[in-house]
């Protein structure tokens, strides 16, 4: 059998990490370099596309050539070039696109546009070697909530959604209305790892008629609001550390159950989990407790994989490219791309 290597330079710029990496069989990371912009949109409390954008372009050449001297290839060497498509911010994923496209015309190499979602999922294949589809994951990042079945590499069949927020999106609105500021999801989880009770308040779980694998986050988090509301105006004091690990519990315990049901119901025994809120530690206790009792075999990457980064798009674009997928060089930005589409 054929030993031949695919190396594949990949580009990530769709939110507020510029990342390039380098990446051989999809699985082995020869280096990878993220420039965040959080101290830049701290002060904002959120990520302003434009200025997600400008510091893109400033940076994008610099991240590139540093992914390419850690790994210690030419751009000779490489046989493709990924880039990160959609979905995103427009302003931002143009940068990584035009970018991505100019290389690939100078340097005469395949262009593989690729879709976000999917490069989070794929992180879990530089993470754990062995792992293979078909597998449940569920994908929680601060733009998407989804339950899905990975049929095959690049197939994926979509078995629920949030119906409002994403879960990364709730863990930033919550943080900034209790003060603890940007980026949220961190912050809550930083906090509640020595503090607070996560059963000191009982908050709502989200009910949905005839979609059990679907979610909604907009009830709990207007339930934090109502409450820091109702303490404000009969004056008594709010618990933060309580009502952030209570918040925390509740988004936890319906990623739990409804991935664990989906994954029992669809009759697999392993659960993979992806993007930046696969990162929270009490999301990772708690899934790792139950899928023990279940007998579910889990996966998740460690958490620099699991928030934006390049490694898992390099990931994503071994298998695109081994299935003979190229894009022309009048690729473009699709800030609204759907999981699956191509
Ligand atoms: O996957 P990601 O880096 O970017 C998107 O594709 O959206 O996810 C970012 C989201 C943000 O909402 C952030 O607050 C959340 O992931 N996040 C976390 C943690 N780390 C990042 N949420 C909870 N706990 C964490 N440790
Ligand atoms: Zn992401």
């Amino acid at each position: 059998m054929s030993e031949e290597k695919v190396t594949i330079l990949a580009i990530e710029s769709s939110c507020d990490e510029t990342a390039a990496a380098v990446v051989e069989n999809g699985r082995n990371v020869l280096s990878s370099v993220i420039s965040t912009q959080i101290a830049l949109h701290k002060e904002y409390g959120g990520v302003v596309p434009e200025i997600a954008s400008r510091k893109h372009i400033e940076k994008i050449t610099s991240v590139v050539r540093e992914a390419l001297a850690m790994s210690g290839k030419e751009i000779s060497e490489c046989d493709a070039i990924a880039v990160t498509y959609g979905p995103g911010l427009v302003g931002s994923l143009l940068v990584g696109v035009a970018f991505a496209k100019s290389m690939a015309f100078a340097a005469s190499k395949p262009l593989i546009g690729v879709h976000h979602i999917e490069g989070h999922i794929a992180a879990n294949f530089i993470a754990h070697q062995e792992l293979a589809p078909p597998f449940c994951c569920l994908v929680v990042s601060g733009g998407h909530t989804h339950l899905v079945v990975v049929k095959d590499y690049g197939e994926y069949e979509i078995l629920g959604r949030t119906r409002d927020d994403a879960a990364g999106e709730a863990f930033d609105k919550v943080a900034r209305a209790i003060g603890l500021g940007y980026p949220g999801g961190p912050k809550i989880d930083k906090l509640t790892r020595t503090e607070g009770n996560p059963l000191a308040i009982p908050f709502p779980q989200a009910k949905i008629e005839d979609a059990p694998y679907d979610f909604s986050f907009s009830g709990i988090k207007s339930a934090v609001l109502n409450y820091l509301n109702h303490a404000q105006m009969t004056g008594e004091e709010v618990n933060r550390a309580d009502l952030a690990a209570s918040f925390q519990h509740a988004v936890v315990s319906a990623l739990v159950s409804k991935a664990i049901l989906a994954t029992k119901e669809h009759g697999f025994k392993t659960l993979a989990m992806a993007g930046g809120v696969a990162a929270n530690s009490y999301l990772r206790a708690q899934m790792d407790a139950a899928c023990k009792k279940e007998g579910i075999s889990l996966y998740y990457p460690e958490p620099i994989l699991c928030t934006d980064n390049a490694a898992m798009i390099g990931a994503a674009a071994y298998y695109e490219y081994k299935k003979g997928v190229r894009h022309g060089l009048d690729l473009n930005a699709m800030p609204n791309l759907k999981l699956g589409e191509r």
